[in-house]
């Protein structure tokens, strides 16, 4: 007979092997990463299918935007903390990064255009861009897993260059999810410059790239490094994977609400009541 395997058998299914060679490395990203990839998790589903009339209240948008602003704001604030890139060329590397996310034309960074593509569909943001600072102090506005996700990135940036590699490698596959489903909502959020530029330019699969390709580097002159970096890895992709979750309860506590409203509404409607059911349809 066939001995039945227990949940902890098969989560080390998916799990990344605790070594691998320097060579092997992107391979065992690519498989670990497959684990964590943001687009399984229902939040991205769920937030396309609520209903219109929640998906556009602007405090549940606003709401949206604090938690992933937040999450993006750690990393982007994190980067400039990365370990080991220390030589002139490894600082030019570094530095292209940098100016894609804070270096945009005119001024402009990736935080504001984030923030401009929310409140283009009506978000009442909760905190003012220059808010976004140091992240002790943000986690006072956040809870569960994004104030997690937020204490943790710069510790976490600054010891090994693992978890810079999972963000960037992760980070085209959340972003297109995100502006599909939202855009079932608000057609346009998809073409915001936040979304088309860097769709466009394939910033996130270069920066992916550029993250990997730099640490197998480093990697190669310090061996040691290898299980850290996988495993710190790992952590910010578990973490990664709460903040997913702590929106997904957002959006399924905003349709709760909204569908007895609607349910009202149709009642409305059928006891002759329009005025009152109007105010309640998308
Ligand atoms: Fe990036």
């Amino acid at each position: 007979m066939k001995a039945q395997r227990r949940p902890a058998d098969r989560r080390s299914d998916c799990a990344p092997p605790l070594l691998c060679t320097i060579d092997g490395f992107p391979n065992a990203m690519t498989i670990m990463l497959e684990g964590h990839r943001p687009s399984r998790m229902p939040f991205f589903e769920r937030l396309a299918a609520m209903p219109h009339s929640a998906a556009g209240d602007p405090s549940f948008l606003g709401q949206i935007h604090l938690i992933y602003q937040s999450a993006m704001h750690a990393t982007r604030a994190a980067v400039y903390y990365l370990p080991h890139l220390d030589s002139p060329a490894l600082r030019k590397r570094k530095l292209r990064i940098f100016v894609d996310d804070d270096g945009l034309p005119g001024g402009d960074t990736h935080h504001y255009q984030l923030t401009r593509a929310l409140r283009n569909i009506g978000a009442e943001c909760v905190l003012q861009d220059e808010e976004f600072g140091d992240p002790e102090e943000l986690c006072r506005y956040l809870d569960g897993e994004t104030a997690y996700f937020v204490s943790i990135a710069r510790k976490l940036y600054s010891r090994s260059l693992g978890p810079w590699c999972a963000v960037e490698t992760m980070s085209v596959d959340w972003m297109r999810a995100l502006a599909e489903a939202l855009s079932v909502h608000f057609p346009q959020f998809k073409h915001e410059p936040y979304f088309e530029e860097c769709f466009s330019h394939m910033v996130e699969e270069r920066h992916a790239a550029e993250a990997i390709e730099v640490t197998q580097m480093i990697l190669r002159a310090r061996p040691e490094l290898l299980a850290d970096t996988l495993r710190d890895a790992k952590t910010i992709a578990e973490a990664l994977d709460g903040v997913w979750t702590q929106l997904d309860r957002l959006v399924q506590r905003a349709t709760a609400t909204a569908l007895p409203a609607r349910a009202g509404a149709q009642h409305s409607i059928r006891c002759g009541s329009v005025r009152a059911a109007t105010a309640l349809l998308p």
